[in-house]
């Protein structure tokens, strides 16, 4: 299904009357106190290419080596803050937009976060990208082929779906558009979960976003 333009949010105010105003603190300041240059870290890919296993052993990791990091992920944050949202386009265009601005606020507070959701279309992933400063967002692309994780299928939704049981399923009845130049890509298929950890945490120890 095509997407129509005016679903994309324009973060826009919806009212007239309300002002922006900056924090007092610069975020570099901030940044200093945490040692650490904040960053939003995000995964897109079908489902089951790796994406939640990956980003909460990157969580654990930097957690276990003093950063404060953490973790948004799909299925969870479905529960709460989405929960009124489903998977047509436009749902899952508001569903990766409020999580993008989740992301942006939590490195306004000076964390990494990791965020695991399929988010399958480049302009929603392209907006959030934009609502972050220069360096603060990383894309990974999970790339794993939709014949992998149909084998994978380790929440049995691959089966359900080509059973015509889950409508508009990411890979099977719903598009999934792949980036462009992601800062990262990792093909799962043919690496382990520490050797794609091992990946990720590289990159944030040679571009400076955390102490090696
Ligand atoms: S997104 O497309 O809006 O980014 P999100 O990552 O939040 O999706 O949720 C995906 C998860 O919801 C999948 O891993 C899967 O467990 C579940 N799910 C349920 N229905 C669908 C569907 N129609 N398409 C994709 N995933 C679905």
């Amino acid at each position: 299904m095509m997407k129509n333009k005016e679903t994309i949010s324009a973060q826009q105010p919806k009212s007239e009357n309300i002002a922006w105003s900056d924090s007092l603190v610069a975020a570099e300041l901030r940044a200093g106190l945490m040692g650490h240059k904040p960053v939003t870290v995000w995964f897109t890919g079908l489902s089951g290419a790796g994406k939640s296993t990956i980003a909460r052993a990157c969580e654990v990791t930097l957690v276990k080596r003093g950063v404060k990091a953490f973790i948004l992920d799909g299925d969870n944050v479905r529960h709460g803050l989405n929960s009124n949202l489903g998977f047509s386009p436009e749902d899952r265009t508001e569903n990766i937009r409020r999580i993008g601005e989740v992301c942006k606020l939590f490195t306004d507070a000076g964390l990494i976060v990791f965020s695991a959701f399929i988010s399958p279309y480049k302009s929603d992933r392209n907006l959030v990208r934009e609502r972050h400063p220069a360096g603060g967002f990383i894309e990974v692309y999970v790339d794993a082929s939709l014949e992998v994780c149909e084998s994978r299928d380790v929440k049995g939704l691959y089966r359900k779906a080509r059973a015509g049981e889950i409508p508009e399923f990411t890979g099977i009845s719903a598009p999934y558009e792949a980036p462009d130049a992601p800062e990262l890509r990792i093909k799962t298929g043919e690496k382990t979960v520490a050797e794609s950890v091992a990946e990720v945490i590289g990159y944030l120890e040679a571009n400076k976003y955390i102490p090696v």
